[in-house]
């Protein structure tokens, strides 16, 4: 934090919000400053992760899942936040977001954003760090197995994620 406000970049885009926001869950200045709702507020208590977003502590570094709903706006000065908003490229679909529609994989779509998280830092992780192919399976449930879906659509986003995973070259050692 300095004088000057809380420095941060959302999507991209470098934002300053001021001091007083400092303890300010993320999830409320997103939703409510930043105009980005596509975050969700579930539980509240950290327990359900429909509020995942991705946080990269220095450019160029690891993306990390960080329940917006617990965390402070403090918490994420000077680093990079990557919310559903910023998934799609223009027009284009990431390639996870076109996954669950192809695989049904969500019903009223409250968790969503939260599994498509949670999922794109899974992608970063092994980007870095190939798995072999016996370990997918586990790496998917590692990333995505704490996220609550009250539609129950748990197996269609296992199996979408899957599908992206083994689909993307380099994330999987042959
Ligand atoms: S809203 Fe449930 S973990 Fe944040
Ligand atoms: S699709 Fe409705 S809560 Fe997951």
């Amino acid at each position: 934090m300095s004088t000057n406000g809380i420095p941060l970049t959302v999507n991209g885009k470098p934002v300053t919000r001021p001091n007083e926001d400092a303890s300010l869950p993320l999830l409320d200045v997103l939703q409510e400053y930043l105009g980005l709702t596509g975050t969700k507020l579930g539980c509240g208590i950290g327990q359900c992760r429909a509020c995942t977003v991705a946080v990269q502590d220095t450019p160029g570094g690891p993306w990390r899942n960080v329940q917006s709903c617990l965390t402070p706006l403090a918490a994420v000065s000077g680093k990079s936040v990557t919310t559903v908003e910023g998934l799609a490229t223009g027009t284009a679909l990431h390639p996870l977001q076109h996954a669950f529609l192809t695989e049904f994989a969500f019903q009223c779509g409250y968790c969503t954003p939260g599994f498509l998280m949670a999922a794109s830092v899974l992608l970063d992780q092994l980007r870095r760090a190939p798995v072999a192919r016996d370990k997918v399976d586990d790496a998917i449930m590692a990333a995505i197995g704490h996220n609550v879906c009250r539609c129950t659509g748990y197996f269609r986003y296992f199996s979408a994620v899957r599908k992206v995973v083994l689909a993307q070259p380099g994330l999987v050692k042959a």
